[in-house]
């Protein structure tokens, strides 16, 4: 890397419609980890979050408190800079959208884009959801309801500016195909292909029906709609459109953008091609991660669910372990749900029991053994040879899983190096060769080794848990110059004669029982965060909803590709009662005479639809195996018709 190689992340501009949640601290720590983790490497980086301000939602939220939007933003706005802030955020900038030079930039641009002619007039008519603030088709709505949050959709026509998506459509799959790394992780890449080649429809633009949006300023009936406006922060942050776009030159285009899944569309498809009709390169990778997701049931609070403040989570247990929890807990890129039982024991077992005894037996038994100093004479053993290798092999490992936004993996990586030391400490038993004094130099490089590993262990956590790592280079009389990125793999570095100083317990254990109580109380008091929460709720059917999905089984009589798509294949099936066609997206996994002959799952009562125009009649079933892997069900002995309960 040459050294001031750039680095620019973003998250996702997070609706202040209530207070910042533990939902949206995931995305944005998650960012703030790789941000450290870059600067640390060197990188010249460039981290930005904010909040999207505008929209139909928000100027009903503030007429119903008797406010004008910007009375009712501002507390939210800054309750989600607090929050950045006890979360030792480091983002480098934080936008708002309405921000006086993001309003202009916006107008700038969809002038720009007007005057190409890839924005133009016409007339609106669809289902609208008030709360995602999107319009659906029929087809795009799931049991009349919308889509994405299953809330209640309203009929809605006006007159609107479009933005002419639809003419891209090929030349974005012509770009995932030269950029495999483009949309990731690999699954979402393929749904979004799916979602491409089922057709793009021109974008709604504009707005005529509320007025808290920024004005089209050279139609003044019309506010931007809220998706071109905010999409567009991640150039205006950086000064596109305004006088000075030395940052914009600098840092554009971003090299990876974080989005949660449901927002993933709107980053690889609408965003592109925004940035396409305005001639400029697009981001290099986008990563929709997963969700948290808020359950009952847990043991810990049967009956009131969990406390799920951030804030509350961050001063009873610390930041470092809110911000280790997050990033361990749950890969990035898939759902898990959140519970303080599983926060607890990741506290009591990773960071208590695994990092925090390491640590403190340490340096207890440096001090006990030798006051406080090593002595300057070791003496090295074959045991500790594979310690040595698994801690300097360590940070390559670590770095090939956190570039490829693997947090939980790379620390799980770092995990076993912690494990490894506290199996070196059993087996090496330096309270045995400290009772015997010729063993006084064996015990010195026993010692000395463990403390080296910490301070690589410390330098590698460091993007994670910032405050833990420093505390653990403060103990281990580790200085600040011994502690750099690339020494993470040098072994040697501490001075023999370390001298340590005693400190504090970095996590102490916690008393589950005692803080069971504790939390019940918390949570028959009001918490807030909750009311934010609970719509990511994991949502259980019950045996009737399930019983409504008709399952049968059916033999695949024949099968084609469909010419105008890489993914889908015509099957022609029968179910028994006769044949149907179904139109299903496993192209990628398998030719059509691997399939001719075969019996099936097939969903019979799906709502027909068209795909890539086709009339669908069902669905069958299949298992994602993995990102690349997918296998249809085949059933072996089934007559066609069988019913599958
Ligand atoms: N304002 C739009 C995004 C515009 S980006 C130019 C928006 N805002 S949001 O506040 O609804 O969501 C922002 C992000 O927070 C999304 O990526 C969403 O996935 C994330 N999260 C909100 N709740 C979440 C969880 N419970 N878990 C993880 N992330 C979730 O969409």
């Amino acid at each position: 890397m040459s050294e001031n190689e750039k680095f620019y992340i973003t998250t996702p501009l997070y609706y202040p419609s209530g207070k910042a949640h533990l939902g949206h601290s995931y995305c944005t720590v998650a960012a703030d980890v790789m941000a450290r983790y870059k600067r640390a490497q060197g990188y010249d980086v460039k981290f930005l979050t904010g909040v999207d301000e505008h929209g139909l939602k928000i100027e009903t939220n503030a007429l119903k408190e008797n406010k004008t939007p910007k009375e009712y933003l501002d507390p939210i706005v800054e309750s989600f800079k607090k929050l950045w802030s006890i979360l030792e955020i480091t983002n480098d900038k934080f936008i708002r959208t309405t921000d006086e030079y993001h309003v202009k930039s916006v107008q700038k641009i969809f002038k720009i884009l007007y005057d190409k002619g890839e924005i133009y007039k016409g007339k609106y008519k669809g289902w609208y959801c008030t709360p995602c603030e999107a319009f659906f088709t029929d087809l795009q709505l799931k049991d009349g309801k919308c889509p994405d949050c299953g809330r209640k959709v309203n009929w809605a026509e006006e007159e609107a500016y479009f933005f002419k998506l639809s003419k891209y459509g090929e030349k974005l799959i012509d770009y995932y195909d030269k950029h495999p790394s483009f949309v990731q992780p690999e699954s979402r890449r393929n749904e979004m292909i799916q979602f491409i080649e089922n057709g793009l429809e021109d974008l709604c633009v504009s707005r005529t029906g509320f007025k808290w949006g920024i004005p089209v300023d050279f139609d003044e009936n019309h506010v931007v709609y809220v998706w071109m406006d905010a999409l567009t922060n991640y150039i205006t942050a950086l000064g596109y459109g305004s006088s000075n776009e030395s940052d914009f030159k600098k840092y554009w285009p971003a090299d990876v953008q974080f989005a949660g899944k449901e927002i993933v569309r709107f980053h690889v498809v609408i965003w592109p091609a925004i940035l396409m009709a305005l001639g400029l390169p697009l981001p290099k990778r986008v990563f929709g991660h997963g969700w948290i997701l808020f359950g009952d049931g847990t043991k810990m609070s049967k009956s009131k669910g969990n406390v799920v403040n951030p804030e509350i989570l961050c001063s009873r247990y610390g930041v470092d372990a809110i911000r280790y929890y997050l990033m361990r807990e749950i890969p990035f890129g898939c759902d898990g749900l959140f519970t303080n039982e599983s926060l607890i024991k990741r506290i009591n077992f990773d960071l208590a029991n695994d990092l925090g005894n390491l640590l403190s037996r340490t340096v207890a038994m440096i001090d006990k053994y030798f006051k406080g100093v090593l002595p300057k004479d070791h003496r090295p053993g074959s045991i500790d040879n594979e310690l040595i290798t698994c801690a300097m092999n360590l940070k390559k490992d670590y770095e090939s899983k956190i570039n490829n936004f693997k947090f939980s993996n790379a620390l799980s990586s770092v995990w076993c190096l912690i494990s490894k030391c506290n199996k070196y400490i059993d087996e090496t038993m330096p309270w045995q060769l400290g009772k015997d004094e010729s063993q006084h130099k064996r015990l010195a490089s026993v010692l000395y080794n463990i403390c080296e590993s910490l301070r690589i262990i410390s330098i590698l956590i460091s993007p994670v848990m910032p405050k833990t790592s420093r505390e653990i280079q403060h103990q281990i009389g580790a200085d600040e110059s011994l502690c750099t990125w690339s020494m993470a793999s040098q072994w040697g570095m501490l001075p023999e004669t370390l001298k340590i100083k005693k400190g504090k317990a970095l996590f102490p254990r916690i008393d589950v029982e005692k803080e069971i109580q504790e939390l019940e109380k918390l949570i028959g008091q009001k918490d807030e965060s909750r009311k934010v929460e609970e719509t990511n709720t994991v949502k259980f059917v019950d045996i009737e909803d399930f019983a409504k999905i008709k399952l049968v089984a059916a033999e695949i009589k024949s099968c084609e590709p469909i010419k105008k798509s890489k993914k889908l294949l015509k099957l022609t099936v029968n179910d028994g009662k006769g044949e149907r066609i179904v139109v299903s997206g496993i192209s990628p996994y398998y030719k059509p005479d691997e399939l001719v002959g075969k019996t099936v799952i097939l969903v019979s009562n799906l709502k027909p639809a068209k795909l890539c125009g086709t009339e669908s009649q069902g669905m069958i079933l299949a298992a994602s195996c993995s990102e690349n892997d997918v296998k249809v069900i085949f059933l072996d002995g089934v007559k066609p018709g069988s019913e599958i309960r």
